[in-house]
């Protein structure tokens, strides 16, 4: 419902005759920036071996944005996922990574486009023998070239950010699920990426702290722009977060539905969707 407050003002304020000519301009860039795409997939299909998995998917998803993935157990989600951070090579088709074929481009481009993006794998994958401190220190000791102290500081700011400051000597076994989960997203913004995916951010937390998440995931994406790219089942996460989601179908292997969850809700002309979105609990 946040989300939904996010853009309109700035689209209706767009060509208002009050607005003087210098001030419209501006917008007009704001609005137009708000739609350049920083990723592109395209006739994107997915196999592994002969089972084809996703069949000629097409979308972009633009700067600064909250996108979700959906779609029912067995879909495609995480395979969809794993080759926007170019983990796979789609089997034909085109991921375009801020302008880059993440699919084919070479080692070099690889690793520049890897350090443009920050990655939540649904585990959290926190290192378990090093505290919270250390596990968001890696990425920067490995990349970012800072001295020590800037690291230390840098590894201060960004555990505070997730509201974890006065947790950076603890180890992972000694905090909980949802405490575990931001300071995986801590580590995923590490080095500043454009793009975070997140895969299930809220999964197996219970309500409160769900919603704690999604607050987080809000305000990170409104304080520095980050774009968000999530794939979660949670109802109340979708409409909480979500300004453009697209659905992906197992029996036609392709997307069954494209944008926002409030439209799609009730206007879907897939029951199967309208199901999905009206569903309770
Ligand atoms: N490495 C792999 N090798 C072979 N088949 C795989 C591999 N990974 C996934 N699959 C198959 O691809 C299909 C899609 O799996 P995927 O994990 O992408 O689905 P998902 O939508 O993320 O599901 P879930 O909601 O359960 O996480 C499934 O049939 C799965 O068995
Ligand atoms: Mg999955």
């Amino acid at each position: 419902m946040q989300a939904a407050q996010r853009n309109p003002p700035f689209v209706q304020m767009v060509g208002s005759a009050s607005l003087h000519p210098p001030y419209v301009l501006i917008l007009k860039r704001t609005v137009m920036a708000e739609k350049q795409p920083i990723i592109q997939v395209k006739n994107f299909v997915a196999q592994y071996g002969d089972a084809r998995i996703i069949d000629n998917i097409s979308f972009d998803v633009y700067k600064g944005e909250v996108f979700v993935i959906l779609g029912g157990s067995g879909c495609g989600k995480s395979t969809l996922l794993r080759h926007l951070i170019g983990l796979n090579k789609p089997f034909s088709g085109k991921v375009f990574i801020d302008g880059n074929d993440i699919g084919s481009c070479d080692d070099e481009m690889f690793h520049h486009t890897l350090r443009k993006i920050g990655v939540l794998f649904q585990s959290g994958a926190l290192i378990g023998s090093m505290t919270l401190g250390e596990n968001v220190t890696l990425p920067l000791a490995e990349y970012s070239g800072l001295p020590k102290s800037a690291i230390a500081n840098l590894v201060r700011m960004k555990l505070g950010m997730v509201g974890l400051g006065d947790y950076v000597h603890h180890l992972p076994a000694e905090i909980s699920g949802g405490m575990k989960k931001r300071a995986g997203l801590a580590r995923a913004l590490a080095l500043n990426p454009k793009i975070l995916f997140l895969d299930e951010p809220s999964a197996g937390l219970d309500p409160v702290t769900s919603a704690e998440i999604d607050e987080l995931i809000l305000k990170i994406n409104k304080a520095v722009g980050t774009t968000m790219v999530i794939v979660t089942h949670e109802l109340a996460s979708i409409f909480t977060v979500a300004q453009r989601v697209i659905m992906l179908d197992k029996s036609t292997k392709g997307i069954i539905a494209e944008g926002d969850p409030r439209h799609l809700k009730e206007n879907s002309e897939n029951a199967f969707v309208r199901q999905f979105f009206n569903r309770r609990g």
